[in-house]
């Protein structure tokens, strides 16, 4: 069996990964002491692209156009960068066996990887609806996002179905940005979710009324309380039909489906603390098995300013973690220390002509405020969620850089309020004197 040595090893090749390389570069890691490793064929790249940009029907984003890092405004790392720096990108590969206390690596293809330090960045994959046995669920143009590849097959099916039906499963992030992109090219697009409102995870009912109203006027048919049930599919083994759990039943040439993710941590059951379905970090990122690291979507780590331990699956926390744990690794090589993860978590989202962001914590009351008018020229509004009379959590819908740097700092330094209704009428000043 060919073995592969390398001092760090990054396994996966995502976002999180990406950033990692980069803060090794920073950092003076020497030629041949790195590698990633990635199932996928390209170099680490922004994945949120996918759902946006990348399905627009013109001037769509491609690679090598939003390779890392230009997600938060850095220098793209081309293939050529990871040469220069004598960092090994090895791709296609996808590790299929882990052995951490022999600390060696086996890839599909036979190949063995040992490391000193290992860092998994493996990220999630997608809950599928033949993993709930869904009736027909295999058919033909019934899609998943998570990758480069599934994108491409569902920008090939927008061709090929061109201004037909399209009907998105679920209404979380996924469900809310494909159902856009879709329209956006000229497809005829119904949404399917089992709760009340969209985005039940973070947004209140206020909140969702706005982008329910929204989607309605742009022509998008919404349809809550409900799950699809089954698929009926043509002679060519292509989705025609979603049959609803209400009995409904919607004609379809594409169907996307997000129902969540799960993180990807089946490598290494057994051998690694978990914690809420994650592997269980410390402040460094460093878990349970000595030398090896967790970033991104897989760790379960310590939230400092909630006291809480907990999982984020977005991108802001991808990169970040990414860097804490490298400076950590390259800190305590030199005998030295970093200060603990102290993360502020960030989430945002874009579609249409709209795009919101949200910091903090969506615990306790909340207060709705501003323009959320859904037939408003310009929209904006938000909402802050209040605990324990401090304002925790802070969400704006059309915000300005400066608008949107203030709700982070209120929900940052968490000031007291004391009078709802006089917040509600404050609305962002509040957060724009802070
Ligand atoms: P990520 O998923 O980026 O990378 C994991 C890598 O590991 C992949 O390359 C995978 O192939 C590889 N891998 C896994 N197992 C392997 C194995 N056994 N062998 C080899 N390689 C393996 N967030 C946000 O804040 N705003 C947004 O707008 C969006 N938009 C968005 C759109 C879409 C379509 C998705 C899927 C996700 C988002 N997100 C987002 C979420 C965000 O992209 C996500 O949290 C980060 O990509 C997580 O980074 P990681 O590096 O942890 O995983
Ligand atoms: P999600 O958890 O955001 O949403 C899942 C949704 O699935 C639920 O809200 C619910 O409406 C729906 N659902 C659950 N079971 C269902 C069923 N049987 N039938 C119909 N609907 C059902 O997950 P997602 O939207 O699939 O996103 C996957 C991952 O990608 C997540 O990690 C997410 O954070 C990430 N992502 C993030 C962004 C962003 O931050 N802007 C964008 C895209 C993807």
């Amino acid at each position: 069996m060919a073995v592969k040595n390398f001092k760090y090893v990054i396994l996966g090749g995502g976002v999180a990964a990406g950033y990692a390389a980069r803060e090794f570069a920073k950092l003076g890691v020497q030629p041949g002491e790195l590698a990633i490793i990635s199932k996928e064929a390209v170099a680490p790249y922004e994945r949120p692209a996918l759902s946006k940009g990348y399905l627009f029907p013109q001037g769509a984003a491609r690679l090598p156009g939003f390779h890392v890092c230009v997600g938060s405004g850095g220098e793209r790392l081309l293939l050529e960068w990871y040469k220069e720096k004598g960092i090994e990108l090895i791709l296609r590969t996808e590790i299929v066996k882990a052995d951490l206390p022999a600390k060696t690596l086996v890839s599909a293809a036979g190949e063995m990887f040992k490391y000193q330090i290992l860092i998994i960045a493996t990220g999630s994959t997608v809950i599928r609806l033949t993993d709930f046995g869904v009736q027909g669920a295999d058919a033909k143009n019934i899609f998943y996002l998570r990758e480069i590849d599934d994108a491409d097959m569902l920008v090939e099916a927008i061709k090929a179905k061109k201004n037909g039906k399209a009907v998105i499963v679920g209404g979380g992030y996924i469900g809310l940005e494909l159902g856009a992109a879709m329209k956006i090219n000229n497809f005829d697009v119904s949404m399917v979710y089992p709760e009340p409102w969209c985005m039940p995870r973070l947004f209140t009912s206020g909140i969702a009324a706005f982008y329910e109203g929204y989607y309605a006027n742009k022509g998008i048919k919404i349809i809550k309380g409900t799950v699809a049930v089954g698929f009926t599919s043509d002679s060519n083994g292509e989705v025609k039909e979603v049959k609803l759990k209400d009995g409904r039943v919607l004609e379809a040439d594409i169907v996307v489906v997000g129902v969540g993710g799960r993180p990807l941590i089946t490598l290494f059951k057994g051998q690694v603390e978990e914690e809420k379905g994650g592997i269980k970090t410390d402040a460094f990122f460093k878990t349970s098995v000595p030398n090896v690291y967790a970033v991104g979507d897989v760790a379960t780590f310590p939230m400092k300013l909630y006291n809480d331990i907990r999982r984020v699956e977005h991108v802001d926390h991808a990169r970040k973690s990414a860097e804490q744990a490298v400076k950590a690794i390259m800190a305590s090589e030199a005998g030295k220390s970093v200060d603990e993860y102290d993360y502020l978590p960030y989430f945002y989202s874009r579609s249409f002509d709209l795009a919101w962001q949200f910091y903090g914590d969506n615990v306790g009351d909340t207060v709705l405020f501003g323009d959320n008018n859904p037939q408003s020229p310009k929209p904006k509004f938000g909402s802050y969620w209040i605990k324990d009379g401090k304002v925790v959590g802070a969400f704006l819908e059309g915000g300005t850089a400066e608008e949107n740097q203030a709700i982070a700092k209120v929900a940052k330094l968490q000031p007291s309020v004391e009078n709802l209704d006089a917040l509600t009428s404050e609305g962002l000043s509040f957060a724009c004197k802070i």
